[in-house]
């Protein structure tokens, strides 16, 4: 694939980008998160301004900086990603969900420190906002990239997510093989939408990103039509 400079389809299109993990607090002092670098999101935040295109990006906490020509806010919890997606909704020509959104936070966040006073600790978790399904489901919906994090049966696991969610696309990856994903600068993508797909090989986040970029900008092409 040779990505031109800019992609015609893609040009002064607000695309909102969400990135890295989320923060869920325990008590002032302690949170629950995971091991995502953004490193994917930030990449196709960079693709995607490359392209031509107005990006904002929504971002948990990451040690990365901040690419050139971007708009971006940084958020800590589920919570506060939704809020702020949302609000970025009715200007957004396309929605990308890279971002590794902890799916509970706890019920109640404790006001004080937790003390070591029991030997046992028990925490109750709630569900946290979908933020892409309230993104895809909304009723002027924008164009709709997700991604999925599987261990087995791909495909599978990632055209129902595609479909459960009500999504344009989505970008598979295999979190069992350790040479790529979460803090690697290497991934590799299974590409899908409603009737096609495209393998993208084990390559850079920076390649991948572009090679990603470039399919989105041809099926929400077509999608205009
Ligand atoms: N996602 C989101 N908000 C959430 C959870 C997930 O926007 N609260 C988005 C992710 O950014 C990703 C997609 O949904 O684009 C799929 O995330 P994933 O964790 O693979 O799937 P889940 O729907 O959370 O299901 P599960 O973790 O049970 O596989
Ligand atoms: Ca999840």
């Amino acid at each position: 694939l040779i990505v031109p400079p800019t992609l015609p389809a893609l040009a002064d299109k607000h695309i909102v980008i969400t990135a890295g993990p989320t923060r869920e607090a325990l008590d002032p002092v302690r949170y629950l998160t995971n091991h995502s670098s953004g490193k994917m999101g930030y990449a196709i935040a960079a693709a995607a301004a490359k392209a031509g295109a107005k990006v904002t990006l929504i971002s948990g906490p990451t040690v990365l900086p901040v690419p050139q020509g971007i708009s971006v806010h940084k958020v800590e919890s589920a919570a506060q990603m939704h809020q702020c997606v949302m609000a970025e909704m009715p200007t957004c020509d396309i929605f990308i969900a890279t971002a590794a959104v902890a799916d509970y936070r706890c019920a109640q966040v404790a006001e004080q420190k937790i003390k070591k006073n029991s030997d046992e600790l028990t925490l109750t978790f709630v569900k946290n906002p979908d933020i892409l399904k309230d993104v895809a489901t909304l009723a002027e919906a924008p164009f709709t990239l997700g991604f999925a994090a599987e261990t087995q049966d791909i495909e599978h696991y990632a055209r129902q997510k595609m479909a459960n969610k009500k999504l344009d696309m989505i970008a598979a990856n295999d979190v069992s093989n350790a040479d790529i994903g979460f803090n690697s600068d290497q991934n590799a993508l299974l590409v899908l939408w409603q009737d096609g797909q495209e393998a993208l090989p084990i390559a850079s986040k920076d390649k991948l990103a572009e090679q990603l970029v470039t399919l989105l900008a041809k099926r929400f092409e077509e999608k205009q039509k």
